[in-house]
Parts: C-alpha cells; structure tokens; sequence
C-alpha cells in the first residue's frame, strides 16, 4: 500500500513537436508546461571521465541548468517521474515520426555503429587451445583507445584471475556459451590487502570491474567466492561485478556472491536474462539500469537486502540514476526486503514482477534517512505478482503503487534510453 505522488505535467503537442526536433539532433532541452522550468540535455561527456569513445557518452542532465544541475531542483521525486514520463512521450512522438518516414525505429549512435563494422575475435581459452589463456592477457593485446568491438570468444572453463577493462578500451566483449558459461572466479573482500598494504576496498574488491563503455556479456558467470556467503559466517564486501562505463548490456550472465555482489556503480546499463545472488546491498549504486526477465536470489537465512540504490540529492547529474526491475522474480532464503535507502533520493521501481513469500510485508527500508516520506526516496512497485507482492500487504507509507502512467517510463528500454545504444549479443563463432 502506498500513496501515489502528484501527476505529472503534461505536454501539449506543439511543444512535444519541438522537443522531438532537438532530441532527434540528440540535444535536446525540454520544458514542462508547469511554470517550473525543468531542462534535460543529453551532454557530449560526463565531467572527470576521460572520454573512450569519441565524447559520444550519453548522460542525461536534468535540472535548471545552474551548472551542476542537481541541487534544489531535483530532489523531489514528482520531478522524477514526470522528467521521465515526458521523456518517454517525447521518444514515443519521434518513434511515430520515423515510422511514418520510413527511417526505421532503430539509431544506434555513430561511434557504437562504427565500432560495430569490422568486429576482431580473439578467442581465449583456459585448456590453451586458445590464442590467449586468460582474460586479462586477451585484454592486454587490445588497443588502447579501440575504436572497433573486440569480441574476446571465452571457451567454458574457470578462469580464475580479478579482471579490470580498462577505460581507455572500450567495445569490448565477453561472449560465453550460455548452455556452459565461463566462470570468472576470484575472492577478494573490502578487507583484502592490495599491494600497498591497504585494504582494497568495496570498490577494489570487484572479481571483474568493467571501467570502459559500451561493454557487453552474454553467458559468463561473474563471481566473488570469498567465504562470507556461508551461513553464520561474518560478512564483508564482496563485488562479484563492477560496472561504471556506461551502455553496457549483459545476456544470460549469472553475477554470484554474497555482500554487496553487483555494484552497479554509474551509467545506463541493461540487464536482461540473468540471475543475480547475493546477500546485503546486493545491488548496489549509482547506475541508472534496466534489469528484464532476472531472478534475482537471496542466499543468506538471514535478512537479504536486494538494493541500495545511491542516490543523494547533492550529487551532481544525480535525477539520471535509478533502477527498474522488469518482469523480474524476487525469490531465495531468509527475509528479503526489495531496497534500503542509501542516500536521500534512492530510487527503485519493480514491475510485472513475482514475489516470493521471503519478501518482508513493509517491503523497504529507508535505512539512515530518516522520514524518507519527506526525503527523494522513490520506491515503487506496479503490477507485481506473488505472496510478496504489495497487493498482499502493508508496505511501508513512503512506498508507492505507481499509476499505469508513472509506471510507464519505467517498464521498457526507453528507461536507459536503450534504442540508441541496446543491440543483441553476437552470435557464437
Ligand atoms: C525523414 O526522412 C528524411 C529523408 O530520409 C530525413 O531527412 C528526415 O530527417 C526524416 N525525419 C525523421 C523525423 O526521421
Ligand atoms: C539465453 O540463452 C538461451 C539458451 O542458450 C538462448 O535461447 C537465448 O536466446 C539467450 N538469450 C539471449 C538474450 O541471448
Ligand atoms: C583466495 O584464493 C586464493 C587462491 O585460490 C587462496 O590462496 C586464498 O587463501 C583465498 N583467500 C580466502 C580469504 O579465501
């Protein structure tokens, strides 16, 4: 049970005319009718990253173009919605209009085509029947500053080795057999010392960290198998993936561990297909990501938290962030509860998704915020199923059940902008 937020300004034609006309020249600027002026832009690059790509990344801007655009005006979640709302009306127009055209629905953006054209692969195999044995090797022979995909064909086996793909190599994939995956496998916690001594951290933990853009998996399992997933045993941060490039897509992946398995930490991201195991926090960030058709698995007796979306109304660009569970099923041990707050502004919206009985009534959990009623926090549920489903119970009252409206921007790839970007996993060699 929730209350559902106020509804969002609707755009009359001529405006969605001009808007659809400067977000077809992919910069776009959008004003709400309401007399509160919002601005969205696609920006050529997000500041402090170093562009992979041709300053071809995508990051949607939302604010009132003060510079940073976060603070003040993009802290409530009705600007959320309906930010996202006239985002999807403004795609669906400019659909509409290249079908008419005959243009095609489809424009992926021009450095992710180009890239596309004259694909490399390299295969690696653990047994040496490979050009490469390991990830990291096959990694080490691409390119710097690549402007073409490199499919690194990864042959079923286990490789055991913490992979990094570096920033400066973007379009890179994995691409496994999802009938007979390949495990990449390492065991590193928050606490594990790095070279210098120190402990590496949630960040440094990561068995795999995918830094570069427009990354893409089919068929791998990413796991951390550190000891901590055990029952009764002490937890401790365990990244199984980290992904901070943005497009990136992963196919029938498996992500496994314990604490804090999948950090989702910043970009448009696509999940689909896959399964996803952990414990507490277990997704977990700053990304803004569809996951479609995922189980997503509790492994602990104990009390399993599947999100810590991070959010904080401070944090510049932050409107861009949130995460969409689509078609989902919620299941596992223990008690679950669907998200904690970390952060005032923390954002999940699950939707058509079954929930398993092990979902708490409440639902969420606004963790250190403390009247998340009054904070940005949006947690929203639309047509779920299941024993846990919030038709079933009394949630939280900051909780939403989202109108078919809100819930709109929210149930297809529109939600990270996917047409631009989305394409399927290469077929296998
Ligand atoms: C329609 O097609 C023409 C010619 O191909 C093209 O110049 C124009 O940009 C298209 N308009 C839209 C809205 O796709
Ligand atoms: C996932 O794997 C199954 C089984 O191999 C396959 O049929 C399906 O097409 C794959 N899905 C995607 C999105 O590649
Ligand atoms: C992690 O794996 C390595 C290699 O298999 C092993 O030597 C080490 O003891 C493991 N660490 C922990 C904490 O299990």
């Amino acid at each position: 049970m929730g209350q559902n937020c106020r509804p969002p300004p609707v755009l009359d034609r001529a405006a969605i005319a001009v808007l659809a006309t400067l977000l077809a020249s992919s910069f776009v600027s959008v004003s709400s009718s309401s007399s509160n002026v919002q601005q969205a832009r696609f920006a050529a690059n997000t500041a402090g990253k170093a562009t992979s790509a041709g300053g071809q990344q995508a990051t949607l801007v939302i604010g009132n173009n003060n510079g940073g655009g976060a603070a003040g005006t993009t802290g409530s979640f009705e600007e959320f919605v309906a930010a996202n709302v006239e985002s999807y009306n403004v795609n669906k127009q400019i659909y509409a209009a290249k079908l008419k055209n005959g243009t095609g629905v489809k424009s992926v953006d021009a450095a992710l085509s180009a890239a596309e054209a004259g694909a490399a692969r390299y295969v690696v195999s653990a047994d040496g029947k490979g050009r490469f044995r390991t990830i990291t090797e096959a990694l080490k022979a691409v390119p710097e500053k690549n402007k073409k995909r490199v499919i690194l064909d990864i042959r079923p086996g286990t490789y055991r080795e913490k992979v990094v793909v570096p920033y400066t190599k973007p379009f890179i994939t994995f691409l496994g057999d999802p009938k007979s995956p390949a495990v990449i496998m390492w065991n590193d916690t928050a606490a594990t010392r790095g070279k210098d001594g120190a402990p590496v951290g949630t960040v440094g933990s990561a068995t795999v960290a995918v830094e570069s853009d427009y990354f893409m998996a089919s068929g791998i399992v990413f796991r951390n198998h550190a000891p901590m997933a055990a029952p009764g045993a002490k937890g401790g941060q365990a990244v199984a993936l980290r992904v901070w490039g943005t497009k990136a897509a992963f196919y029938n992946c498996t992500i496994d561990g314990g604490q804090d398995t999948l950090y989702d930490h910043q970009g448009l991201h696509y999940f689909k297909s896959c399964v996803i195991r952990g414990s507490v926090d277990f997704i977990f960030g700053f990304g803004r990501s569809l996951y479609e058709d995922c189980a997503v698995v509790s492994v602990t007796a104990q009390t399993a938290v599947l999100t810590a979306q991070q959010r904080t109304r401070s944090i510049a660009g932050a409107a861009e962030s949130g995460f969409s569970f689509l078609r989902c099923a919620v299941s596992g041990a223990g008690q679950i509860y669907l998200g904690r707050a970390w952060g005032d502004s923390s954002r999940v919206v699950y939707s058509y998704t079954a929930m398993g009985k092990e979902v708490v009534p409440v639902g969420w959990d606004g963790w250190n915020v403390a009247r998340p009623e009054r904070s940005g926090v949006y947690y929203g549920e639309y047509r779920c199923t299941g024993a846990g489903a919030a038709a079933q119970h009394r949630r939280v009252a900051w909780s939403l059940v989202l109108t078919d409206a809100q819930a709109r921007p929210f149930t297809g790839t529109h939600f990270v902008y996917g047409d631009s970007w989305i394409l399927p996993p290469p077929k296998p060699a």
